[in-house]
């Protein structure tokens, strides 16, 4: 197939344009690069276009397209708090101008990049999909605006679409010459690594009083490339099932801020020094998933499942990186 990949030169969408190659189907990266890095975009043409600028986007469906994956967003849960009108911009205007082109080219598959954040606060010890959506910020909110919106689109124009939430992606694919790389960076992982390091200005913990074992937050950390292979899975299933779908994709096993530190001090095998800091705003005390649909009904089964693993990849992107 062809597919679109939009924000295929960040994180998580250049691992899925790498992922998409090796499975022998055809990429063309949108991407407006204001995030996005040049090196990343590796397995197909890069179309410079921006989903704020709708009138930009009609030249990446010069090509036939047979499906959008869809990772341009804003997504740091604390910007959000302080600048919730650019993540409502950008991340429901932005997609509903994405939707409209592929309406105007008759394009009805898309597999849209969601969150743990759309389900606030857990009242369960394990999220599975039918958790109540209560986001407590305005990233996890704009999503889950835009599942709505994917739902009601599928009923009025027959749109096919697959939601993936992601728990907390991490690690790299530092043999093709593609990582984690933010700025500023906000993410645990890169931040211990630096700090490792000697680099940054110093790792920060930030809250130790969370209703936790060890008081610091609980996450569900998940390889960016067992994220991409879910992705193509979603791809398979659309050509199958009509209609909007969505699946939590995590490990189902939490670790603690304080057990990740030790676990990069493990894998890198330097100190890492800490200060603890107060809470940040808008962070839930713990994030775990059941990812048994995505199990049961995409056969999707992560290869990385612990957080050591999925760290190494990491590192050896942090020694080496390509941009
Ligand atoms: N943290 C620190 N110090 C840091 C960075 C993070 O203590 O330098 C803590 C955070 O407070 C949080 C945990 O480490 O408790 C994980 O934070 P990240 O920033 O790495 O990840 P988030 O859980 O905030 O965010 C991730 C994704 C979001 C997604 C969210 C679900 O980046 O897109 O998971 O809540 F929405």
């Amino acid at each position: 197939m062809h597919i679109l990949v939009c924000g295929g030169a960040g994180y998580v969408g250049s691992h899925a344009c790498l992922a998409l190659s090796r499975a022998g189907h055809e990429v063309t990266v949108l991407d407006n690069m204001l995030t996005g890095h040049r090196e990343a975009v590796r397995w197909g043409p890069l179309v410079d276009a921006d989903i704020l600028r709708p009138e930009t986007l009609d030249a990446a469906f010069n090509r036939k397209v047979d499906a959008v994956m869809h990772f341009c967003a804003r997504s740091l849960v604390g910007e959000s708090v302080t600048d919730p009108y650019a993540y409502y911009q950008n991340n429901v205007t932005g997609t509903l101008n994405l939707l409209e082109a592929m309406k105007r080219h008759g394009v009805d598959k898309l597999v849209f990049s969601s969150t743990a954040a759309v389900f606030g606060n857990p009242v369960s010890a394990v999220i599975d999909e039918e958790h109540p959506k209560t986001p407590i910020n305005p990233y996890g909110a704009s999503k889950l605006m835009v599942e709505r919106v994917l739902a009601d689109a599928a009923t009025a124009y027959g749109l096919r679409s697959v939601a993936l939430r992601y728990f907390n992606a991490a690690g790299a694919a530092a043999d093709e010459g593609i990582g984690e790389s933010h700025e500023p960076e906000t993410h645990l992982i890169p931040n211990a690594l630096k700090a490792a390091a000697g680099e940054g200005a110093g790792l920060k913990v930030f809250g130790t009083d969370y209703p936790t074992p060890d008081g610091t937050c609980v996450r569900d950390y998940v390889h960016v490339l067992d994220l991409a292979d879910a992705h193509l899975r979603a791809l398979d299933w659309m050509q199958r099932e009509a209609g909007a779908h969505r699946f939590n994709l995590g490990n189902g096993n939490g670790f603690s801020v304080l057990e990740v530190i030790e676990a990069a001090r493990k894998v890198s095998g330097r100190d890492i020094p800490y200060e603890i800091a107060p809470r940040r705003a808008g962070d839930p005390p713990v994030l775990v998933a059941s990812s048994r649909q995505a199990r049961e009904r995409l056969g999707w089964s992560p290869k990385f499942e612990r957080v050591e693993p999925i760290i190494e990849t990491a590192w050896a992107w942090h020694k080496a990186p390509a941009y």
